[in-house]
């Protein structure tokens, strides 16, 4: 590993809270090098300072706080469910669970999906035990035989003599509501807020040409994480911790020049530039070098259109390279993606768990979900979403794969060995985290103004639905 720069001792009097930066060249600098320019979204910044208070730890473990949570965010906001591709057909249905929470979206004879309480209303059985896919004609509980047409309406009832006091017009399903956006399907337990696109904005005006609905689930793995649903999540919301945790990335990535953007309640950003050197290296590489380490382990792709020439940088060749073997690989024309869109880290937030990636290299989309009523539970699921060939059927959506606790990501078919690494060592911190938290004599933790403000902000808005 290259030598990395000494660090030194913060210094208040350096500048105003939130207005210091790195001093390599930023995101917004970096991609004006680049070939084929970033769409506007990309060119944009919209960091806000949101304070530097401290923030306790309790929020991490306790049980009442964590019960409040359940009830006035989980079951007050919107969160994907599955992928429209999951319940192509009428009857298919998807079992989605969070915390003690338990839902059923069905595919409707007219297209439509219609969302669900999974729990009969004759003595609270689930319809479906588990969480994943199904189809059938009816919605019929297991325990006694009720049984409910697919769009909630009670349809049949054994020994129905015994049961003069129900009256069929009063036990539909108890519905929930259901939004669609990108190829994914949506609900919102309460029927009061604003509708998914309000929700959602602005994501939806810059997912505009990205076209997530034109995608397919190519990888999915879920590992249960021994920690809080916040604490997993923040794991993924800032790249302050890649010098000490993925050293690796170093060269290759812009890690300190990262960029952090905030959009209202709901949604936010971190730009990442790819092809470059960390600013922490001492001794930088050359865009050639740049380029021959980022290809370690597969030396088979070499060729001369690797190598940087007059004028060009890492990112140029890069971008170039991989635009024609994924276009290949995947059988899709990619001639219209910048050079941004192609190798840099994007990463969008949606609160409370959605972490979705437009790349095109980097194509993932995570959720993290409390299990059962363990604060000290979650469950974080990766999904690579790969664009459907321009011709022909894309592949069904991958099975998920589960991945234990101490098993690595890069034992699952299919996972790329450098990435599975990366996740191993983001995971690895998190029960060593969630046990400091209980262990810490401070008992809060102290942010960066800019790198962790996605962190600040995803608790910001936490305390905000807590009050209301
Ligand atoms: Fe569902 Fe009895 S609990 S039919």
């Amino acid at each position: 590993m290259s030598v990395v720069r000494p660090h030194g001792l913060p210094n208040a009097n350096d500048t105003a809270y939130g207005e210091a930066r790195c001093p390599a060249p930023s995101v917004q600098e970096i991609i004006t090098g680049d070939k084929f320019p970033a769409p506007a979204v990309l060119t944009q910044t919209n960091y806000q300072y949101l304070g530097s208070e401290e923030i306790g730890f309790e929020r991490y473990y306790d049980q009442s706080i964590f019960e409040a949570e359940i009830d006035k965010i989980w079951g007050k906001t919107w969160q994907w469910v599955c992928r429209e591709d999951h319940i192509p057909e009428p009857g298919d249905h998807y079992v989605y669970e969070v915390a003690h929470l338990s839902f059923i979206v069905v595919r409707q004879e007219d297209g439509s999906v219609k969302g669900f309480v999974n729990s009969c209303l004759h003595r609270a059985t689930k319809f479906r035990k588990s969480e994943g896919c199904g189809s059938a004609a009816a919605l019929r509980c297991p325990y006694h035989g009720w049984t409910w047409s697919n769009d909630g309406a009670l349809k049949a009832v054994p020994n129905a003599w015994d049961f003069p006091h129900v009256d069929p017009d009063k036990f539909n399903l108890p519905e929930v509501r259901i939004g669609h956006w990108g190829g994914f399907v949506f609900l919102n337990p309460s029927s009061d807020g604003p509708d998914l696109l309000e929700y959602l904005a602005p994501l939806p005006d810059h997912f505009a040409t990205w076209d997530m609905d034109k995608r397919y689930v190519d990888l999915h793995m879920e590992k249960e994480l021994p920690c809080n649903w916040k604490t997993a999540q923040e794991a993924f919301l800032e790249s302050y911790h890649v010098l000490e945790t993925h050293p690796q990335l170093m060269t290759g990535v812009g890690d300190a020049n990262v960029q952090y953007d905030l959009y209202g309640d709901h949604v936010s950003r971190f730009y990442a530039a790819g092809g470059v050197n960390s600013p922490h290296l001492a001794k930088p590489l050359s865009e050639q070098e740049l380029i021959d380490q980022m290809l370690v382990g597969d030396r088979s792709v070499l060729d001369d259109s690797l190598t940087v020439g007059e004028g060009e940088t890492a990112r140029i060749v890069m971008a170039r390279f991989l635009r024609k073997v994924m276009g290949d690989k995947f059988k899709v024309d990619l001639s219209r993606f910048s050079d941004s869109e192609m190798i840099d880290t994007i990463e969008y937030h949606v609160f409370p768990n959605m972490v979705l990636f437009p790349g095109v290299s980097l194509p993932m989309v995570y959720r993290f979900r409390p299990i059962g009523m363990d604060p000290n539970r979650t469950l974080f699921e990766i999904l690579f979403l790969r664009p459907k060939p321009d011709v022909g059927i894309a592949p069904e959506p991958a099975e998920p794969v589960r991945v234990r606790e101490e098993e690595s990501y890069a034992t699952v078919p299919g996972m790329d060995a450098a990435m599975g690494a990366v996740y191993d060592q983001d995971t690895d911190n998190l029960r060593a985290q969630q046990q400091g938290f209980r262990a810490s004599r401070k008992g809060r933790q102290t942010l960066g103004n800019y790198q962790e403000v996605r962190i600040r902000h995803l608790n910001q808005i936490v305390d905000k639905y807590l009050k209301n």
